[in-house]
């Protein structure tokens, strides 16, 4: 637990310096993301846990039970609408907005620079780019062995539209280890089983000489911009599971988290703002999340969300937790939501 939050503390310090420290003008696109666990059983989780690790810079809690669920089995990556991609219908079902790679249009010889482009592309656009990679002494499928969420990059502002061998990708591997890796990196990219991972980390390869596939996530359904942005974060379990990892619970009662929301940077929320927090559960038959691209806070409440009115005092917000905005159980999806109020 220690070493997970020196690296994510480092992040955030290596985040706020970059611009000046660097001799190039490399500039860094690195969002608050917690850095969680997946569960291994069950051929693992690792499509889930990206949604959920995601799903939570976003302020929503999914399960990776229950994300799975949605997917009619495990969840993995594939090329545009075919069936093996069912991310991007879990997403779609979730209702965030996502853009899918298609591995058709590769143009590179040799390191696959189109995706690389693409994936640069979707993390400055906002969104996680949720990427297939080959493991060392993984399955070695022919395509990727593993799934993980990438957040950010490092990059020179002249090129911010390419390729560039120079930028460096941040990711999570799934297993607490952010990744961090130079595009002209060797060891970045691997045909198949000739990954070679640093020892303790999941971080993976990218494929080479075979397809590549990748999911962007990027926020909730919101072409409107009613909800100012959130995000969520778990801080314990009731059974004593670490935080940063889902406890995995069968029988009921499942675990209840300890949690707070926080407005992201770009909010905009100053002290005297009034603002109303939506909870939005979403049921078992899929009933109950808050509307696509809603126009007026009132749709919420239409679809079944609870509200609590707050005024902002500072950026902290510790009342924004479990204690006033109810149980969250580990087994299951809930959204969180705020709106500006007059
Ligand atoms: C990631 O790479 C960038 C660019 O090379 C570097 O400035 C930064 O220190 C690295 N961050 C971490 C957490 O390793
Ligand atoms: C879905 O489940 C919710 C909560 O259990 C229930 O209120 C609702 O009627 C159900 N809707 C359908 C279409 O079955
Ligand atoms: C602001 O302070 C008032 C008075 O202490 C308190 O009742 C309210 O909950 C606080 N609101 C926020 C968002 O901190």
């Amino acid at each position: 637990m220690g070493t997970r939050v020196l690296a994510l503390l480092a992040l955030h310090a290596v985040a706020g310096m970059s611009s000046s420290a660097q001799a190039a003008p490399m500039k860094a696109v690195i969002p608050n993301f917690p850095i969680r666990t997946q569960w291994e059983h069950g051929h693992g989780y690792c499509g889930e846990l990206s949604i959920q690790q995601t799903a939570l810079t976003r302020g929503v809690w999914v399960g990776q039970q229950q994300a799975r669920n949605i997917g009619g089995g495990e969840v993995l990556l594939g090329r545009p609408g075919s069936n093996l991609n069912n991310l991007q219908k879990v997403l779609q079902a979730l209702g965030f907005d996502f853009v899918v790679w298609d591995p058709d249009s590769e143009a590179g010889q040799g390191i696959p620079t189109s995706y690389m482009r693409w994936m640069k592309q979707q993390i400055i656009a906002g969104r996680a780019a949720i990427f297939g990679a080959r493991l060392q002494d993984g399955e070695d499928d022919a395509w990727y062995d593993h799934i993980m969420p990438a957040y950010g990059i490092y990059y020179d502002s002249s090129t911010a539209g390419q390729y560039d061998a120079r930028d460096t990708l941040t990711w999570t591997d799934n297993y607490g280890t952010v990744a961090n890796k130079t595009m002209s990196d060797e060891s970045f990219y691997a045909e198949q089983y000739n990954c070679e991972m640093p020892q303790d980390t999941y971080s993976g390869c990218i494929p080479l000489g075979a397809d590549t596939f990748a999911t962007a996530m990027g926020g909730l359904l919101d072409a409107r911009k009613l909800f100012l942005p959130l995000r969520l974060i778990i801080t314990g379990w009731s059974n004593g599971a670490e935080a940063d990892s889902e406890p995995r619970v069968n029988a009921n009662p499942p675990a209840s988290a300890r949690y707070r929301l926080a407005f992201q940077p770009g909010a905009n929320v100053r002290p005297g703002n009034k603002f109303a927090v939506h909870r939005c559960d979403r049921a078992a038959n899929g009933s109950g999340g808050p509307p696509a691209n809603p126009t007026d806070a009132s749709q919420l409440a239409a679809a079944g969300c609870r509200s609590w009115d707050f005024t902002m005092n500072s950026s902290t917000l510790p009342q924004l937790s479990h204690r006033a905005l109810g149980v969250l159980w580990s087994n299951s999806i809930v959204y969180y939501v705020a709106t500006r109020q007059q």
